[in-house]
């Protein structure tokens, strides 16, 4: 028997993550696939950011600074996020966007092959990577861009290259990057690698270490459920840390911030990436989102990941057979993250209506239905019904009613 024939209910019945779905608190009326966007609701969050929010911020003031240990949040989180990552304890520091990360490490790496011009990426890249690579170059402008076009060897683009900078999961598509064989092959033209995990986090078995990226960024409100606007982290190779110098130079980065003396000097290790004041909020709830992580395999979250895509693609194909949604996430499950992208030209007004009857996914423009599965609280029923309710509105041409073609701001 394979995943698309077993019924739903026995797979769940066998599946080893089963349980955790307990952990979050979702509303019984949603089919929520957009944990690669926005992880769900932790349980005992709430009760958390309400502690450290009346006691320790309300009663104990600034001594929380010392006495609830805000100050080590950045790292004590990192170490937290590191088994995830494959990599070891105190490499990790989390704090601001993956944007602002990016740029920390981007300018990191370029500055570490002084005589070099080029850095490496794809068009398709997230925006924001590319635009930060744009900012960057304002202050750097001897950097040059150079696409790579996956249907050539990278090899060939990495002539002369100082960096390496790619996304691992495609936001797109879904498509992951094969990281280990791609940065041998930048190190092997003397470039370093910057990996964005913003879409592998959580969802992949990673070993970043080992497959050889040199410096990495990710989300924390993604499949790491840290909720909105959770900091980013940010890993450097052990190798690398201590000579690596980053241009936001903050004095949390210095190697003692309270000495208040003149002139910047870097912390050892990976604290050096920290630039102001930590986000003491966000890292609490994403500390809190991050207790689910001890008691779960990434094997059982990767071999779960791929049994519910293979279902969803298998499902939709089946139902919706001739309504115009063409699969544009890999079909090959060994090169395809935890999400699934369908094309149709109407993918607007279809996602609105699925989110209409409580099937949340998500648009990316220009024509993309994006659906992600957090094997943490989805389960095989969510995704045999998430089928049935977009078989039915491809069926019945519901999405067409007028309401659905209203833009709403963020998609
Ligand atoms: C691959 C990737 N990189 C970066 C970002 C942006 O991160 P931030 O908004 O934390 O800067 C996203 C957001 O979805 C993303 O998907």
């Amino acid at each position: 028997m394979t995943v698309e024939t077993t019924s739903a209910a026995e797979l769940d019945a066998k599946d080893p993550l089963a349980s955790l779905r307990g952990r979050f608190s979702l509303p019984g009326s949603v089919i929520y696939l957009d944990g690669n966007s926005l992880g769900a609701l932790p349980v005992g969050l709430a009760e958390r950011l309400d502690r450290v929010i009346r006691h320790e911020w309300g009663n104990r003031l600034i001594r929380s600074w010392n006495e609830a240990n805000w100050y080590e949040l950045p790292l004590r989180v990192g170490d937290r996020i590191a088994p995830l990552l494959g990599v070891g304890a105190g490499e990790v520091v989390v704090g601001d966007s993956t944007s602002v990360s990016l740029f920390r490490v981007l300018a990191a790496a370029a500055q570490l092959r002084p005589d070099r011009q080029v850095v490496v990426t794809e068009r398709g890249n997230f925006p924001t990577d590319l635009y930060i690579l744009d900012g960057l170059r304002q202050l750097m402008p001897h950097l040059e861009v150079r696409f790579w076009n996956e249907s050539e060897p990278l090899v060939n683009s990495l002539r002369g290259a100082a960096v390496l900078m790619l996304t691992h999961v495609d936001y797109r598509t879904g498509r992951i990057r094969d990281m280990r064989s791609l940065s041998a092959a930048a190190h092997e033209a003397g470039a370093l690698t910057v990996w964005d995990l913003s879409h592998s986090t959580g969802i992949l078995d990673l070993d970043i270490d080992r497959d050889g990226a040199d410096f990495a960024v990710g989300c924390g409100y993604k499949y790491l459920n840290g909720g909105p606007g959770a900091p980013s982290f940010t890993w450097v190779a052990p190798a690398l840390v201590d000579v690596a110098s980053q241009p936001l130079s903050g004095w949390f980065g210095h190697k003692d911030p309270f000495a208040f003396v003149p002139g910047f000097e870097a912390a050892s290790g990976i604290q050096r990436f920290l630039t102001g004041t930590q986000q003491v909020l966000s890292l609490a709830s994403l500390d809190e989102a991050l207790n689910v992580w001890e008691d779960v395999s990434m094997h059982d979250v990767r071999k779960k990941s791929i049994a519910q895509t293979e279902r969803f693609i298998a499902g939709v194909e089946r139902e919706c057979d001739g309504r115009g949604l063409a699969l544009l996430s890999p079909r090959n499950s060994e090169v395809r993250g935890g999400q699934v992208s369908f094309e149709h030209e109407e993918g607007y007004r279809i996602m609105q209506a699925l989110i209409s009857r409580g099937v949340i996914g998500d648009f990316r423009a220009p024509n993309v239905l994006r659906f992600g599965f957090s094997p943490l609280y989805v389960s095989f029923a969510d995704i045999d019904r998430a089928v049935d309710i977009l078989a039915e509105i491809m069926r019945s041409e519901s999405w067409k009613q007028p309401q659905f073609a209203a833009k709403q701001t963020v998609t």
